[in-house]
């Protein structure tokens, strides 16, 4: 065990150590991978600190190095040390925040680590919530509680709104729970990509006037393709006039709010009912670790308590074993009874040890660095003369496109941006993927990690531009469109 673990100790210290080491994304096809990994059980053991390296050389590395600094491609965490530790803590004192009877330390953390948040992202008093695998399970235990408090259990003629710009999760989610594709109401986003709320107001009273059952609007805080943060105060206002239950998806973006910068951005963040939040984002946390936060975190009891959920009268032997013996003092809080997961991992260790370790203001200041970062890309590519912005900064995103002279917007335009993307993904130099913007492929950086400097954001930049120099120039060239 000792010889193991210190190998596995040396593997982590020197991959932190070196975070631009190598390429940022090994590509390997399915049957390179099948060729090193596929084997039968193995009946046999094997020596564990030769195994640990081989992870280490190959498994772990295949695939996108996403704490590399020159890593800009989907909101990618960058990792901590103390985070390390206390997933590697959790998994050999098998801590579980489950039941306060089975594990009433890593409980007791993971309700301190939901309160800062609440106080840092200044939710009302009273608010909480619990840590899940992401901003995607966030987001359906939002729904179902959102739901259950709003619709009495019955989901006919119901209605959810959110934009067209909303992630994937929110549909997939309200499909999870048994709505139809159609009782979400996707409308277009404005000229700024967020939700537009006259729109909103306007398609909810409609519904309810053909006899549906509004309920719920999802508001995204930061979208995913380019930062946008929905009004919040103003569609805060749509939905109390309304009586609709306000889900804020801050999965990409909520964070900024303990930046100086991203306060005021984030204002009206506090009126929500409820907020994803993804410390595995802008938190710099490993995978995984996402967050909801409600208002009224008492609601999760009425959707989540297996009590309500038990086939038995008096709600089998869990409840025997973990409810409080009669004439005890206090209820014991069992977070199983708060979401989807029974057995649950201590996932509040590693956001716990990460702010001791750091401090908080080392959070804001990165939060804070990485949008200012995402403000030079901006400039930069406004003054590039190859490049041109198709989103302004927003958080931690922006959009961009390189512009060969005389092509105009288009299918073939369109197809350059996936030329140069796949190039720069295949050279190990950054990591750089598309997006679509107002129906037009485009180039899309995300700048959360604390380690990247504007000096690789201008490498990638740079390297987005001969790319489609290149390009032009060979069409030029062979007289061809840029594509050949
Ligand atoms: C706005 C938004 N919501 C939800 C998600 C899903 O989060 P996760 O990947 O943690 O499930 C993402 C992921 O990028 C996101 O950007």
């Amino acid at each position: 065990m000792e010889r193991a673990g210190r190998r596995a100790v040396e593997r982590v210290l020197a991959r932190l150590a070196a975070p631009g080491e190598g390429p940022v994304h090994v590509a390997c096809t399915p049957e390179e991978l099948d060729k090193e990994w596929r084997e039968p059980p193995p009946e046999e053991g094997a020596d564990l600190a030769d195994l640990v390296d081989r992870l280490a050389d190959s498994a772990l590395t295949a695939g996108m190095r996403s704490d590399h600094p020159r890593c800009f491609a989907f909101v990618p965490s960058a990792g901590t040390f103390p985070a390390v530790l206390a997933d590697a803590l959790g998994a050999a004192f098998l801590a579980v925040p489950g039941a306060w009877l089975v594990g009433s330390g890593a409980t007791q953390l993971e309700l301190v680590t939901v309160e800062w948040l609440c106080a840092l992202l200044e939710l009302p008093e009273g608010s909480g919530g619990l840590f899940v695998s992401g901003g995607s399970e966030a987001n359906l235990v939002a729904l179902t509680v959102a739901r259950d408090s709003r619709l009495g259990g019955d989901p006919r003629g119901a209605r959810a709104y959110c934009s067209d710009q909303a992630h994937p999760s929110v549909a997939r989610a309200l499909h999870i729970l048994g709505f139809s594709r159609d009782q979400l109401v996707v409308l277009p986003a404005d000229a700024s990509l967020r939700l537009p709320v006259d729109e909103l107001a306007r398609r909810v009273a409609a519904d309810r006037a053909a006899g549906l059952r509004p309920f719920a609007v999802v508001a995204t805080a930061g979208t995913t393709s380019t930062g946008a943060i929905d009004p919040l105060p103003e569609l805060a206002a749509v939905c109390r006039a309304e009586g609709l239950w306000l889900h804020t998806d801050g999965a990409l973006g909520a964070v900024a709010r303990i930046s100086d910068p991203g306060r005021a951005l984030l204002a009206g963040l506090e009126a929500s009912d409820s907020v994803t939040v993804d410390p595995h984002k802008w938190l710099f946390q490993p995978y995984d670790i996402g967050c909801l936060l409600l208002r009224e975190p008492g609601l999760l009891r009425d959707s989540f308590a297996l009590t309500r959920h038990s086939l038995d009268v008096d709600a089998g032997y869990l409840s025997a074993s973990t409810r409080p013996a009669p004439g005890d003092a206090t209820d014991p809080v069992n977070l199983s009874d708060h979401g989807v997961q029974l057995s649950r991992g201590p996932r509040a260790l590693k956001l716990w040890l990460s702010l001791k370790t750091f401090g908080v203001r080392a959070f804001r200041e990165a939060v804070a660095d990485g949008m200012r970062r995402a403000a030079h890309a901006g400039e930069r590519i406004a003054a590039h003369p190859g490049l041109e912005l198709t989103s302004p900064p927003s958080l931690c995103v922006v959009t961009f496109r390189h512009r060969p002279p005389g092509l105009p917007p288009g299918p073939e335009l369109d197809a350059v941006q996936g030329h140069i993307s796949r190039t720069v993904v295949a050279s190990g130099d950054a990591m750089i993927l598309p997006t679509r913007v107002r129906g037009e492929q485009v180039l899309r950086l995300c700048t959360i990690n604390p380690r990247a400097t504007d000096a690789d954001v201008d490498a990638a930049l740079d390297l987005v531009a001969a790319i489609g120099d290149q390009l032009s120039s060979g069409t030029r060239d062979s007289g061809h469109g840029p594509l050949g």
